[in-house]
């Protein structure tokens, strides 16, 4: 019942949002060729160019059955293009739980200078030289049995809130770091004000994730970020195929290849999902800089870091090295003049102290940690979330880590993140972890600042050079850092 409520009310309020959208700015010929289908969501992701040539694919999700829209646009030509969306296979077995919707997707042309999804504008490209990105991660609003986050307030979950003034800083494109999809359990009775009436995790299906718990948590809170920039999504742990799995691959992922990546099977009669089945590592170039004088590329590496163990060092870090070999390869080989490593997984991430009360280790994560040894050289900076707070950490002769798992999701303690005397892979006594990865040292300096937020990146005038600007879910700066030689210097501006 629940959920049926909440789709009636998001179709509502996006067509609304879709009308309202193609009164912009529009060239006369892409209105020519409007299709009056509209759609739940329409964004534009980054992809990768192996896949779509201009590294933009166009996504729109619809009711199901109402027929993809159509992409319309006009070029740098001032031709006009209308081209057919497809629809993106859904796994047959997910059934009831997404039965609801269904996503259409399509290259956006290399030359679009607009570009609509039916009757909504859409992001149709990238600027020649980018100097503002926007970052953030750990967008979900948390639903389980023992923990309910207050959803039905923007002061307690302010993704929506988050989402618009990321687009008043009016960024050349954004990047999401991943763990979309919080609501894994069915709301307690007694706490039904806290949870906005929150659809349950389907029955059909061992997974938590539903079309109705992704609206509900990503696609209608995030529009405001969608319609004002490409994004580039990473894949959290929450989208495991057991978790949003699912979903984040019908929605999110950038690769058409991946389309049925967690689609369930029946094994023994029983209905289950693949397990430790990271993706492809992929890589995005842009040119970015303050002027064209100092304009160069950069490269992000994207790896999949959806599993692991965050305190230990496991079998799977060997697996999970592929990821950051095929990194490391693509780096080397390709030679850009910056490269960063976005994974969702911190490398060299604290915890606050209060989560090892018998004194453990701070340090988060393990298995990315000892997957990733030895292959961080060619890396100015390393970008995350996981954790639930603003962060900062450097590493001797390794590249500074931001972890920025500030984004709406309900934070961790305010203190107990005193900088560590031992180093990532080290019990807190400086011995070991594991035999399998070699400690290392300890921090120069970390900083950590426990409130709800994003960032806002543009690059120095110097090379390799950048200022991360902290801001609050208000749009309030609290923190400026600068990030030069691979190293990261955060400070407080309140
Ligand atoms: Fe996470």
């Amino acid at each position: 019942m629940f959920m049926r409520r909440t789709v009636i009310s998001v179709v509502v309020v996006c067509l609304t949002s879709s009308v309202s959208g193609a009164t912009m700015a529009v060239a006369p010929g892409a209105m020519a060729a409007y299709v009056p289908t509209s759609s739940l969501a329409a964004f534009t992701l980054v992809a990768p160019t192996f896949e779509v040539p201009s590294g933009l694919l166009a996504r729109a999700v619809i009711a199901s059955g109402a027929g993809c829209p159509v992409l319309n646009g006009s070029t740098e030509a001032g031709t006009d293009f209308t081209l057919p969306m497809k629809l993106r296979p859904k796994p047959v077995l997910a059934g009831a739980a997404y039965a609801a919707v269904e996503v259409c997707e399509r290259g956006i042309p290399a030359d679009a200078v607009t570009a609509m999804v039916g009757s909504r504008v859409i992001p149709a490209s990238l600027p020649d030289r980018i100097d503002r990105i926007a970052l953030s991660g750990e967008s979900g609003c948390r639903i389980l049995s023992n923990d309910i986050q207050d959803c039905s307030r923007l002061s307690t979950w302010p993704l929506a809130r988050i989402s618009r003034n990321i687009a008043k800083n009016e960024p050349d494109v954004i990047i999401n770091l991943g763990d979309y999809l919080y609501r894994e359990a069915t709301c307690p009775m007694n706490d039904q004000n806290l949870c906005a009436s929150s659809p349950p995790p389907p029955g059909n299906l061992p997974v938590t994730g539903s079309a109705a718990s992704w609206i509900a948590d990503a696609l209608t809170p995030m529009q405001p970020v969608f319609d004002a920039a490409p994004i580039l999504m990473v894949r959290g742990n929450h989208e495991s195929c057991a978790r949003g799995g699912i979903g984040f691959f019908l929605f999110f992922s950038p690769q058409r290849s991946t389309a049925l990546q967690c689609a369930p099977s029946i094994v023994g009669g029983v209905v289950v999902v693949p397990s430790n089945d990271i993706t492809p590592t992929w890589h995005v170039t842009w040119q970015v800089g303050t002027s064209d004088a100092d304009s160069h590329s950069l490269t992000l590496e994207v790896v999949d870091s959806a599993y692991g163990h965050d305190g230990a060092v496991s079998a799977f870090a060997a697996t999970q090295r592929t990821s950051y070999v095929a990194a490391e390869n693509h780096v080397a080989k390709s030679r850009p003049d910056e490269a960063w490593l976005l994974t969702h997984r911190p490398i060299f991430g604290m915890l606050p102290t209060q989560f090892f009360p018998n004194g453990g280790s701070v340090w988060s994560s393990a298995d990315q940690a000892a997957a990733s040894q030895g292959l961080l050289g060619r890396y100015g900076l390393i970008l995350s979330s996981h954790i639930h707070v603003a962060q900062a950490v450097n590493i001797p002769r390794q590249p500074g880590q931001i972890v920025l798992g500030n984004g709406a999701t309900e934070l961790y303690p305010k203190t107990g993140y005193p900088t560590p005397t031992y180093g990532p892979l080290s019990k807190s006594d400086g011995s070991a972890l594991s035999p399998l990865a070699t400690p290392y040292p300890a921090p120069t300096s970390t900083w950590t600042d426990v409130r709800f937020g994003y960032a806002i990146a543009t690059p120095g005038r110097d090379a390799k050079s950048w200022s991360f600007e902290h801001q609050d879910d208000r749009g309030r700066i609290f923190a400026e850092c600068a990030v030069a030689r691979r190293a990261v210097n955060c400070q407080s501006t309140d």
